[in-house]
């Protein structure tokens, strides 16, 4: 899978990529391209943004800024699907999650200050992606939000086994993983469950599917 992120700090991901799991699947099942508006920009002096037209505070990212992005790196139209991360968009949930993963391709499109002129999310995005209500400052935090949850639902990118039985999995019903509990099995008198020391798998699988929240 490529993910291409638009944005105006490549630099902040670079932390991301010696993290797992993006580092694990790095080079291998995942490809991820930065690209930075103002590499691209049509205007002077690297403007990317503008003053809203109506008036009020803020700067908005200009829709011929973010066209000339998009068509320097894929020609006229994208053939695959631009994600514009706006808290106005489709709540992130792991359903969405699991529909991007799918994806072979996708451009993950991030802004700042005041946000997208809407036409960039009307005309060149193809989905509007919110990672929950609340204002973030800029896209960066929503598109590494994204690309962890995306990136670790592909192939390699867990141990085996350790991806299946998580919160929101369809094994789980959507639900909420049980709990875990690992050593000291005792702690200032707060004790794991006897079931879980028992080594009965049968007990211990049925213990923690009464367990799922
Ligand atoms: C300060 S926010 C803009 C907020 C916008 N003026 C509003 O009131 O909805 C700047 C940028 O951060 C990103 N952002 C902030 N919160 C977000 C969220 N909950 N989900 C996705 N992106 C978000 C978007 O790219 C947004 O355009």
């Amino acid at each position: 899978m490529r993910i291409d992120v638009f944005t105006l700090t490549p630099h902040v991901y670079a932390w991301m990529t010696e993290q797992q799991p993006i580092a694990g699947v790095l080079g291998g099942e995942l490809e991820l391209r930065l690209y930075n508006y103002r590499d691209t920009t049509p205007l002077r002096a690297g403007q990317v943004d503008d003053t809203p037209y109506g008036g009020g505070a803020g700067m908005v990212l200009r829709v011929d800024v973010v066209a000339a992005a998009l068509e320097a790196a894929y020609g006229p139209q994208p053939k695959h699907r631009v994600v514009a991360l706006t808290p106005q968009g489709r709540p992130l949930t792991q359903a969405v999650v699991e529909e991007l993963a799918q994806e072979e391709h996708l451009t993950l499109l991030s802004a700042r200050f005041e946000g997208f002129d809407d036409r960039i999310v009307q005309h060149l995005a193809s989905d509007a992606i919110s990672v929950g209500p609340y204002v973030l400052s800029n896209g960066d935090l929503p598109a590494m939000l994204l690309l962890d949850a995306v990136a670790r639902r592909l192939p390699g990118a867990l141990a085996a086994g350790s991806g299946e039985h998580e919160s929101f999995s369809e094994e789980l019903g959507g639900g909420l993983e049980y709990p875990h509990y690992t050593r000291p099995a005792e702690f200032r008198g707060w004790t794991v469950p006897d079931v879980l020391l028992s080594g009965d798998h049968a007990r211990i699988d049925n213990w923690r599917k009464d367990h799922v929240r």
